[in-house]
């Protein structure tokens, strides 16, 4: 099976892609059987030639999707339960439901997985779900079924353009596009901007399917580093000054893998320079509403007086993943192209998901389920908090974001961010090495963690664990005393 795998270090895709698709293809072309083991991950990257962290992304994605499983101290092995046609999008949209989930859950018994971003079922409200859905059944019957307008359904268009106003977006549902799911609403967005060599400008580290998206239309892709308060302004500016990029792509708020939110006088300065530069800004908007701290998480969308910026904000992490909702919010000079590459895309976004969404607002539902979404990541995320300020050794550094989902772990240059991950896997602890959210060439020494699969005493246990095996790295290092009574920097 090794012999078959090649991989072109030359391509734009990543090389874990590469590996992932192609061992994906052995496992559903039967090349490879069920219980097979795979080789072992040093050996496989020493045949391939490539750094282990990419075998690690790759078996991850491959796990992910429930088409391999990892046993402790034996190796990883195909998985006999994997059915192609549920296939999933892998990175960070991993739940899956009916057999598949039960079997995660079974053979996952003991894991805590800090990896994943997707929300259990647990946090799901199905029971207002079940009341709403049966009312729009009673209401509208087949009419929820049939063919519904490309922009979206215009009640919940309304009922949207009212919720946002709270957030201080003054827009009518003329400028609101539903979409099915963020992701969708980033490839159409590519699809609507990107030819052949255009180049878009991204966070450094950033959302991995945001990349995935830009490559796949063959763009440019400059990464901007960002830090605690917002992207390198200056690197910004000067870059604006030389090219113009087709779009800038961001998540000013509780960024995805890094936790970090903007200053507000960033976000004012993004919007001028957006003004001065004519720079079309993308604001990726998952986890605002996650806000566990005093300061506002204002959106730029908010800010922008000139129609700068297209907005998009996903139902997955704070409702359902599975119903793929989300909308954007689009200035009038772009409506006509945008919903022409929603057309193209799927013509539209599911009927009844949409019409029972829309009694969520119209009955105040909404915000019922969101306080009680965000009671228990406000819960999980004091626990992690207070977890890695107990656990984690001296050298270990992080940010505490006040929202969102994810906390992003700074470690010394010369510790093994893979061997940190292989370790505490063994012990059942699942982490996402930084290795996954960067473009073009990854900083190592970084590792991402998630609330959203996670109850508090695991975070407790788990961290305990993780900071267990990152002393014991640490210690490895010549010269390295760790201080048992020292706190982390945060
Ligand atoms: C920043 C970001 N954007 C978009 C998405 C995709 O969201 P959706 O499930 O709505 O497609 C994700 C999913 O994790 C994300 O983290």
């Amino acid at each position: 099976m090794i012999e078959s795998i090649q991989l072109d270090k030359n391509s734009n895709k990543h090389l874990y892609i590469q590996l992932y698709r192609q061992i994906k293809g052995l496992i559903e072309g039967k090349a490879i059987k069920e219980h097979q083991k795979l080789p072992p991950i040093r050996r496989f990257s020493k045949v391939l030639e490539v750094n282990n962290v990419t075998v690690v992304n790759a078996y991850n994605l491959l796990e992910e999707e429930g088409l391999i499983y990892k046993k402790v101290g034996s190796g990883t092995f195909v998985s006999p339960f994997y059915k192609p046609e549920r296939e999933g999008m892998g990175l960070d949209s991993e739940v899956y439901i009916d057999e598949d989930t039960k079997f995660s859950s079974k053979g996952k018994e003991e894991e805590i997985n800090f990896a994943t971003a997707a929300p259990t079922p647990d946090l799901f409200p199905i029971d207002p779900f079940k009341r709403l859905l049966n009312r729009v059944l009673d209401r509208d019957g087949g009419y929820a079924f049939g063919y519904q307008k490309s922009q979206g359904y215009l009640p919940l268009r309304e009922s949207i353009s009212n919720y946002i106003q709270g957030f201080g977006i003054n827009v009518g549902p003329e400028e609101v596009q539903i979409v099915s799911g963020a992701q969708q609403g980033i490839d159409i967005l590519a699809k609507t901007f990107l030819d052949y060599g255009d180049t878009v400008f991204v966070e450094k580290p950033t959302y991995p399917g945001a990349i995935s998206v830009f490559k796949s239309r063959k763009a440019k892709i400059y990464e901007l580093p960002i830090y605690g308060n917002g992207i390198d302004m200056e690197l910004l500016e000067d870059k604006l000054k030389k090219e113009k990029p087709k779009f800038l792509y961001l998540m000013p708020n509780f960024q995805n893998p890094t936790g970090y939110s903007y200053s507000k006088e960033k976000k004012e300065r993004l919007l001028e320079w957006a003004n001065k530069y004519d720079l079309l800004i993308i604001e990726d908007d998952c986890l605002s509403d996650l806000n566990y701290g005093k300061e506002e998480a204002s959106s730029l969308k908010s800010l922008d007086r000139e129609g700068r910026v297209i907005y998009i904000k996903s139902f997955s992490k704070i409702f359902m993943p599975g119903l793929r909702l989300a909308f954007l919010i689009i200035p009038p000079r772009y409506y006509n192209d945008i919903l022409l590459s929603k057309y193209m895309s799927d013509i539209f976004t599911d009927g009844l998901v949409q019409r029972v969404l829309d009694l969520y607002f119209r009955e105040e539902v909404w915000e019922e389920q969101l306080k009680k979404l965000k009671m228990t990541y406000q819960g999980r995320y004091e626990e992690m908090i207070s977890s890695l300020r107990t656990y984690m050794p001296k050298g270990v550094n992080f940010i505490e974001p006040k929202g969102g989902l994810n906390i992003w772990l700074n470690f010394p240059d010369n510790i093994s961010i893979e061997k940190i991950y292989q370790k505490a896997l063994a012990k059942r602890v699942n982490t996402a090495v930084g290795g996954l959210f960067y473009s073009g060439s990854s900083e190592d020494n970084k590792l991402r963690l998630t609330i959203a699969a996670v109850d508090k005493e695991d975070i407790r246990r788990g961290i305990k664990i993780l900071a267990g095996v990152i002393k014991e790295e640490i210690g490895k290092e010549e010269g390295y005393k760790w201080d048992p009574s020292s706190m982390p920097l945060v």
